[in-house]
């Protein structure tokens, strides 16, 4: 096996960032590709920042050990958290994802958007700039969506539980005119169809996932790491989380088998700092 690093590596909390990694392996058919789902940990919309940021560092160390070129922080919320940390202690180009308020502000006719994410990411330092920066030239309302990644966490994509959730989450957005909504978590572009019966074919659903595929491509070609050739890249999968759960609802999801790998032991747990002590977190 040659020492080169060649794959982009891809995390989230748990099976949500998928939906980046299909968009990628479309659009970048040479890359291979290593996801981690840190499902043993699921979900980050409700954890400490402290914890999330732990998490990042912990993958981000696995990936690189693992060869990554690129990291994509496949995850909204681990993003808010934790991204410029990772960049300021990884010299390798790390890719992240924030609610598309800009294109959404920008395409609205109503003058209504609305962003459904986690609520770690609405109370985010970088989510209270990106809307200082874009959310004036409309009324943007700001939905956080508890529960709602952990349905897809659980493969239920169109049952009773995401339908009452989505709902009650989407009542009071269409109530007052929200003609684009922005999915501001990776959990979520599986859960379209559904929002899509919900909020009715005239209100714009904004996945952000061909933007951040676009942006790796950009980085990857201005560092010279782009893979090219004939070649079609590798996939694998790892999980902090139960392997056969998560490989489950990973095959639902992309409509593929997937094998999964557990995380290393010395990956999957956090030593998180507290005033008084260092506690392990499970
Ligand atoms: N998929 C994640 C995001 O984009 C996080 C969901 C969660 O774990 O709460 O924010």
């Amino acid at each position: 096996m040659s020492n080169k690093h060649d794959l982009v590596g891809f995390f989230d909390s748990g099976v949500g960032g998928l939906s980046v990694l299909r968009q990628v392996r479309a659009d970048l058919p040479h890359e291979s590709l290593l996801y981690v789902a840190d499902s043993g940990h699921a979900p980050y919309g409700n954890k400490s920042v402290e914890l999330i940021i732990q998490r990042s560092f912990a993958i981000t160390e696995f990936l690189l050990e693992q060869r990554a070129k690129a990291v994509v922080v496949a995850c909204n919320t681990a993003t808010a958290a934790a991204i410029t940390r990772l960049r300021a202690r990884f010299a390798i180009p790390i890719i992240g994802i924030e609610p598309a308020i800009k294109p959404a502000v920008a395409m609205t006719r109503s003058g209504v958007v609305g962003i459904l994410a986690t609520g770690n990411t609405v109370r985010s330092v970088k989510f209270a700039h990106l809307l200082d920066q874009h959310g004036h030239q409309a009324r943007v309302l700001v939905q956080p969506c508890p529960g709602l990644a952990d349905c897809v966490e659980q493969g239920e994509l169109n049952g009773s539980r995401p339908r009452a959730l989505l709902e009650r989450y989407l009542q009071p957005l269409l109530s007052v005119g929200v003609d684009t909504l922005v999915l501001g978590c990776t959990h979520y572009p599986f859960l379209i169809p559904l929002i899509r019966q919900l909020a009715g074919i005239e209100v714009a659903i904004l996945d952000p996932s061909p933007a951040i595929a676009r942006q790796l491509r950009r980085r990857l070609e201005s560092e010279g790491l782009l893979a090219t050739g004939d070649r079609i890249g590798s996939e694998c999968y790892f999980t902090s989380g139960a392997p056969e759960l998560t490989a489950r609802v990973m095959g639902q999801l992309l409509g593929q088998s997937v094998t999964l790998e557990s995380l290393p032991e010395r990956f999957r747990s956090v030593e998180i700092f507290s005033p008084a002590s260092l506690a392990t977190v499970a």
